[in-house]
């Protein structure tokens, strides 16, 4: 029998729904309108399509949504005087400076310039810290909604044995100190990982997150595992015409279908998941500021 498909969009949906009815009543019973303020420095096409989306997405939700866009020449003393102008903006509740920046700009500078309470990306070296040691924390969006489709999936993920595929500080560190969180035995492989296909046949759960188009085989797949693939790779398609191309994940899609007990899809799996995290990190941000109560369900 074919796996369950963990349906993203639908999934990804319900979460934009709570965080609206949320919105809702935050405005209704306090006075108070989430703020996310997002900063783009240069013309990356792939960034600009992105920024598009979250300010849509805020707005969606009821928040308020501020676009910064900066010149690619944008000096470091610039972008930095734009985040401490932002972090002190009380209509402000977070903030996300979109990566990559521009070669001349340090990242690790800038975001750690960022207000960790407002830091909805989770990205600042204190919320990496405060994940790590097991305390609340920003989280960084990806993982966040791994995490939610995984405790959606599982009635607990206590004592399972998970496998991460990939090692970055965006997916693969954070995601295994949620599962580390929730009691999973984690086992975070990379590319020096010997034997990964044995590492991965002994998983309950997959996170596939390395960016290398269908790199896991449906025969790696334990029988019955949940596959979360995170890869979203765009590689050509000549059976759709000349030119033409499509997008898949890390995962072998239709071969690991056969084998696992449910599995996301690329696209609509993990990446409709990233914004709604987004927007649901933005009202925990501002819940917290406020002071009022968070809601349930949408952080850890
Ligand atoms: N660029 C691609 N994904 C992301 C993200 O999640 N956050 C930021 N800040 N930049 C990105």
């Amino acid at each position: 029998m074919d796996a369950k498909i963990i349906d993203g969009r639908e999934f990804a949906a319900a979460v934009r729904g709570k965080v609206k009815d949320h919105v809702t009543r935050l405005a209704s019973e306090h006075g108070i309108v989430p703020g996310l303020a997002v900063v783009l420095v240069g013309e990356d096409p792939a960034s600009q399509v992105y920024v598009r989306s979250k300010g849509k997405a805020t707005v969606e939700a009821g928040m308020k949504s501020v676009e910064h866009r900066l010149a690619a020449d944008t000096s470091e003393r610039e972008l930095l005087a734009l985040v401490d102008q932002l972090n002190n903006d009380s209509s402000i509740h977070g903030i996300l400076v979109q990566l990559p920046l521009p070669e001349h700009l340090k990242e690790d500078l800038v975001v750690n310039a960022i207000d960790p309470a407002k830091d909805v990306d989770g990205f600042h070296i204190s919320n990496v810290g405060l994940l790590g040691t097991g305390r609340k924390s920003m989280v960084p969006c990806t993982p966040l909604g791994c995490l939610m489709m995984l405790r959606d999936h599982h009635e607990s993920l206590s004592g399972l044995e998970a496998v991460i595929i990939g090692r970055s500080n965006i997916v693969g560190r954070p995601m295994a100190q949620l599962l580390i969180g929730d009691s999973c035995t984690v086992t975070v492989a990379h590319s020096r990982t010997r034997d990964l296909p044995e590492v991965v046949r002994r998983a309950d759960v997959v996170v596939a997150a390395v960016g290398r188009p269908e790199m896991v085989q449906g025969n790696w797949v334990k029988p019955g595992a949940t596959v979360i693939d995170v890869g979203i790779n765009r590689v050509d398609a000549p059976e759709r015409g000349e030119g033409k191309t499509r997008l898949v994940g890390d995962v072998d899609f239709e071969r690991a279908l056969q084998v696992a007990g449910a599995i996301t899809p690329v696209p609509g799996g993990v990446g409709p998941m990233t914004i709604a995290c987004l927007l649901a990190n933005t009202l925990t941000a501002c819940c917290r500021s406020n002071g009022v109560p968070e809601p349930d369900g949408l952080t850890v």
